[in-house]
């Protein structure tokens, strides 16, 4: 008999709804699906064992389902504390044929509201793949890189037979990193090594992940090949902007139901989220400010209509304030002080210390009073409030449901033609990070062509020649920025 299945989830009762939410959803990615049919008939994930690190949402689950479908063995949990839906998760766990009193799906391990110390005990519980007979996965899936961050470093520290002592710099959360990894290194001093050596390569999702691989290759520490999903242009230049023009706005609402039309909001950051989130506060009726430390993303800015200045200097006038820059403490203590009473603060960039937290966190006289979970009133020493909103965190995904379906579906289905890539191609990528070929991009967006009802021009022989392109593609030089 198959050994019980392994989960831990809020509440497996759930399931029926999440189940009811995939069902929608699926009519909402066509990319996926039609993925489910081109590829499910020759199975080329069987023998895959994939970790996946991503939040746990409903379009994740139409994701996860697909991997499975291609003959994938999967396990999963979130990449943020937040972002999980309970009712997703739970339907992962029981899947599409089990009950709640029988689950046959999916081991996951999420739920929404996970501690730093639950967060990376189910990062870790991806890679021990014991229950299924092996010694850990052969591909990680990757939004942010903290999968592949717990087996670099777990590498590391096994190479030097010793986990060192957290030093006065490191954060809260490294510490819980190095808690872990010191336990896991006493039971088993040779387990990442070993799952190292069998790990085929990595898919990452994010612009901050794919930051990390390609830092780590550039030191020359990358131990196995990465995709770079994010830069193919149909996952970066769709989800990142029109995703977040639909998820921000929805996370405002959801977090405060305050109105956006008239106020005055501050966008850090123009690049491929910014401008999403930019381009949905003003189609709310707000006055947006744009902050840039990059020239060319400034003059862009401009152009599109934005004043763009240093948030010091409009300080006093933001009543909402984003940021999504991917950098660290682009929002300091000083600035959190000069803010308006109950101005709204949010992050949509991927880690929690773009606006500085911590020090909000250790401010002396600083009160915090919880509104609802992930909104929280900041009472400062000042006598002004401000409200931030997950933490910190992603509140896109923290306060409402994350991008919706069908830029989802684009975003997935590089992701899984990325571990396709891998998995069937394994001599064609050494280690380095590479992004998917263009014929591939442009697959997924052909994918998505019908169900907007769009109606493409074909080329004829003559232009095709003229332009020197094949009349099926790819059609544009690798640098062609669209
Ligand atoms: P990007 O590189 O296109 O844009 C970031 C921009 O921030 C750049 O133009 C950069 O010049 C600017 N920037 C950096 N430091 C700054 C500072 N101190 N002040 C003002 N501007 C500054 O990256 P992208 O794709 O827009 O991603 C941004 C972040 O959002 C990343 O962490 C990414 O992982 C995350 N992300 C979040 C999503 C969500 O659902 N919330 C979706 C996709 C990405």
């Amino acid at each position: 008999a198959p050994a019980r299945l392994e989960y831990s989830v809020a509440d497996l009762s759930l399931a029926e709804a999440g189940r009811h939410q995939i069902r929608l959803a699926e009519n909402e990615m066509p990319g996926l699906m039609s993925l489910r049919e081109e590829f499910g008939p020759t199975q080329p994930l069987r023998g895959a064992r994939i970790a996946g690190s991503l939040h746990m949402t409903v379009q994740t689950a139409v994701l996860i389902e697909t991997l499975v479908a291609l003959g994938a063995q999967v396990r999963w949990a979130s990449c943020n504390i937040f972002s999980t839906q309970d009712e997703a998760a739970a339907a992962i766990a029981v899947g599409p044929t089990g009950t709640v009193e029988n689950p046959s799906g999916v081991p996951v391990f999420a739920w929404k509201g996970e501690t730093l110390e639950e967060y990376w005990a189910c990062a870790d519980r991806i890679f021990d793949w014991s229950a299924e007979g092996f010694d850990g996965p052969n591909l990680i899936l990757d939004d942010g890189g903290d999968a592949t961050l717990l087996v670099h470093k777990g590498v590391e520290f096994e190479l030097a037979g010793a986990v060192p002592d957290a030093s006065e710099s490191d954060s809260a959360e490294y510490r819980v990193i190095l808690d872990l990894l010191r336990g896991s290194l006493a039971r088993d001093p040779q387990r990442f090594t070993r799952m190292a050596a069998e790990l085929i390569g990595v898919t990452e999702e994010t612009t901050t992940g794919v930051h990390r691989l390609y830092e780590l290759a550039a030191a020359g520490k990358l131990l196995f090949p990465g995709i770079n999903v994010n830069d193919s242009v149909t996952k970066s230049k769709f989800d990142n902007t029109y995703g977040i023009r639909h998820s921000l706005p929805d996370g405002l609402n959801r977090a405060t139901d305050v109105l956006i039309g008239g106020k005055v909001a501050f966008v850090v950051g123009y690049g491929d989220v910014g401008k999403g989130s930019a381009e949905a506060l003003r189609g709310q009726g707000a006055r947006v400010i744009v902050s840039e430390i990059d020239p060319i993303n400034a003059l862009q800015a401009a152009m599109d209509g934005f004043q763009v200045t240093t948030l010091e200097s409009v300080l006093d006038q933001v009543d909402i304030l984003i940021t999504g820059t991917g950098n660290t403490r682009v929002v300091t203590l000083d600035h959190l002080m000069g803010l308006k009473h109950l101005a709204i603060v949010g992050n949509v960039g991927h880690f929690d210390d773009e606006i500085d937290m911590a020090a909000l966190e250790s401010l002396p006289g600083a009160e915090r009073v919880e509104i609802k979970p992930q909104v929280h009133e900041w009472r400062l020493p000042n006598g002004r409030s401000i409200l931030v909103l997950s933490e910190g965190r992603l509140m896109n995904l923290g306060n409402a449901t994350g991008h919706p379906s069908f830029v989802m579906s684009a975003s997935f289905t590089n992701q899984v033609l990325a571990q396709i890539e891998l998995f069937t191609k394994r001599d064609q990528y050494p280690t380095g990070v590479y992004v998917l070929p263009k014929a591939l991009d442009e697959k997924v967006a052909r994918l998505h062509l019908d169900a907007l009802g769009v109606k493409l021009t074909v080329l004829s022989d003559e232009q095709a020649a003229y332009l020197g392109v094949p009349v099926e593609g790819p059609y544009k030089l690798d640098h062609y920025r669209y």
